[in-house]
């Protein structure tokens, strides 16, 4: 069988250092065969850049997927063409965009197809449609020597990550939301054997909105006047990731695991 740990949005400094702290000691107790995480917050919360994501591949992440703020950073744009960084960005972002939406990570001699997708619901650019864009990439693959087909779906509205979710059910091992930084309660093993969470959650500070310093959230609510997201570095993180159960004969899931962790960040 196949194990398969997913972490959650890792937000900001307090969000790697749990990572960190966290990370190593699990994979000890539980041997995953392979480690994903959602990279788009990891730099200050908003982008990727280069030393954040070698500080989480010495913690231990394989891979890393991404979403909305992909390309934030300018200076990080080729990074997603570069060889040294194991990081795919939604593939339904236009054709033009730097780096791919989807790659093949050989796992001994198991292949792991990881899929990006990023949901059009809320959210602020014309992306293409994932449905479709699901269709063309598994379309276009010769699936029979594939182990798993995982699917990260970064969306706002939890109805457009459930759609895709029984959208892709009888194709896909697992799939897995992520971008609103709260874990839901909905995961599930489907009858045709799929893995499903509408959210995975995050890692980072806990005690504030979704990652971010809560005062300025609520004056942004309170006077609708946008105030600056300010990142803590320290206090209360939380850890939150999946571990999947997928049998690679039949590219079926068999568990989904939530893991909640709480980690103190000085
Ligand atoms: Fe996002």
């Amino acid at each position: 069988m196949l194990n398969i740990l997913f972490i959650g949005d890792i937000s900001g400094k307090v969000g790697r250092k749990a990572v960190a702290k966290i990370l190593p000691g699990l994979k000890k107790k539980i041997k995953p065969d392979l480690v994903i995480a959602n990279a788009e917050n990891i730099a200050h919360g908003t982008g990727i850049s280069e030393n954040t994501l070698k500080e989480m591949m010495d913690a231990g992440v394989d891979w890393f997927t991404a979403g909305d703020h992909a390309f934030v950073r300018e200076k990080y744009r080729d990074t997603y063409n570069d060889n040294n960084f194991p990081i795919i960005r939604p593939a339904n972002f236009s054709k033009d965009a730097p780096g791919q939406g989807h790659i093949v990570i050989k796992v001994g001699k198991e292949k792991i197809l990881l899929i990006n997708l990023i949901g059009r619901v809320f959210m602020k650019m014309d992306y293409d449609c994932p449905f479709k864009k699901f269709d063309e990439i598994i379309d276009g693959l010769d699936k029979k020597n594939l182990s798993a087909i995982i699917v990260d779906i970064h969306a706002e509205a939890t109805a457009e990550k459930v759609a895709l979710g029984h959208y892709v059910n009888e194709r896909a091992s697992a799939v897995l939301g992520t971008h609103t930084h709260i874990m839901t309660a909905d995961h599930k093993i489907t009858e045709e054997g799929m893995a499903y969470i509408t959210d995975a959650g995050m890692v980072g500070f806990a005690d504030g909105c979704i990652g971010v310093d809560k005062e300025n959230i609520i004056k942004t609510f309170l006077t609708q006047i946008k105030h600056k997201h300010i990142l803590p570095e320290k206090g209360k993180a939380i850890f939150n990731a999946v571990l999947l159960t997928i049998n690679p004969k039949t590219r079926k899931a068999t568990d989904i695991k939530p893991i909640i962790k709480f980690v103190a960040i000085k």
